[in-house]
């Protein structure tokens, strides 16, 4: 067999580990060919941008941030694709046209996709188009369904919660209050998790609309208590009671929409409300960057090396995912329809709740 690997969407920490264990495994167990696609599925379009996969080039690749195929997201309108019927305006065919005529050129035997939702919508569609493909689930912002976990995750969380620890130490000094923003779209739980393990006293997140007066008076309690500082954490997606999320850039034709601003607009609401003196930190890609943890690793290399699995099984059109501790594989159809958002009456909440930290609620 010969078989294809890309990275769809922005990067994240894991992603070169799988390209790796899909590399070994696919040569250790089958001595197939692997062939990478640069810059996702753009790189599927003619003219097509492929590389050998050798055991040579991804020497040293196993620690390091990053997709060493490039990622798409952040390209002009025109050149992003949103559904397998784009249409690539230099030749008027569509995203799935073109793949099926390059797989069929390039002899290929599998896609391997590894992505977020946007990755995983189109591999679905490919696959509903003919094309044998196989999706891993990717992204620091936990938010794919049918999963425990998306590897990328586990870092981003730890990134936040060692800036929580560093944030601590200067607002406890100065008497103040820190707010941070995380990173995670539509979903909390990066905010919860990393909000949870750095001893925040309040998290804000998408699934929950806050009160501000119930963040102000959580603060306002603390400092009676004695605890002068505050540690605020506001998922990027997060949005008031009746109001909006903070959107720093509309989609249009090509483009997602970028979230961002709230925990500006959180900030100051804090400082009008309590008075006390408001820092606010966004951490933004720094939570994506960098090396991924040995945790990320290792699940990175189980879907790698799952992925390779279902390709010796011909059982295409499946994405590898995580229940409990065990690898299994669900049919890209269950994945596409929906996030995997955090449930604001579900156990992580209550958890946090349940320790004193408030949820804006
Ligand atoms: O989906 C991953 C993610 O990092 C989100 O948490 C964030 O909203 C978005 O990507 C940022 O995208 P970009 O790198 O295009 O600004």
């Amino acid at each position: 067999m010969n078989i294809a690997v890309l990275t769809g969407g922005g990067d994240c920490p894991g992603l070169n580990a799988v390209i790796r264990a899909i590399v070994k495994s696919a040569r250790t167990n089958h001595n197939w060919d692997v062939v990478g696609i640069e810059e996702g599925y753009e790189g599927l379009r003619t003219p097509v941008k492929t590389r050998p996969m050798t055991e040579a080039n991804i020497q040293g690749i196993l620690p390091m941030g990053g997709t060493i195929l490039w990622a798409t997201s952040g390209k002009s309108p025109d050149k992003v694709q949103k559904s397998v019927e784009a249409v690539n305006p230099e030749n008027k065919k569509s995203l799935a046209e073109e793949v099926k005529e390059n797989v069929r050129k390039l002899d290929l035997s599998c896609l391997v996709a590894m992505g977020g939702d946007g990755t995983m919508n189109i591999a679905h569609g490919l696959h509903k188009a003919g094309i044998p493909i196989i999706g891993i689930p990717k992204t620091i912002d936990n938010d794919i369904l049918s999963t425990d976990l998306t590897f990328g995750f586990q870092t981003a969380v730890n990134t936040a919660t060692d800036a929580l620890d560093k944030l601590h130490t200067t607002a406890a000094s100065h008497h103040r209050v820190i707010v941070v923003e995380v990173m995670g779209r539509y979903a909390g739980w990066i905010a919860l998790e990393a909000g949870i393990a750095g001893g925040a006293d309040v998290i804000l997140i998408p699934e929950i609309p806050f009160q501000i007066d119930k963040v102000c008076k959580a603060i306002i309690s603390r400092y009676d208590r004695g605890r002068r500082f505050s540690i605020v954490v506001v998922a990027e997606g997060a949005l008031p009671a009746g109001g909006e999320m903070s959107v720093l850039k509309h989609s249009d034709s090509g483009t997602v929409e970028r979230l961002g601003g709230i925990g500006n607009k959180v900030g100051e609401e804090i400082a009008a409300c309590t008075g006390m003196d408001v820092r606010v930190t966004v951490l933004g890609h720094l939570q994506r960057g960098g090396s991924p943890t040995p945790y990320d690793r290792i699940l990175a290399t189980r879907f790698g090396v799952a992925a390779v699995d279902l390709i010796a099984q011909l059982k295409f059109g499946e994405m590898v995912c995580l229940k409990g501790n065990e690898i299994q594989s669900v049919p890209l159809e269950d994945v596409v329809h929906a996030l995997k958002v955090v449930p604001p009456d579900g156990p992580l909440v209550r958890v946090a709740e349940s320790v004193g930290i408030s949820v804006g609620r």
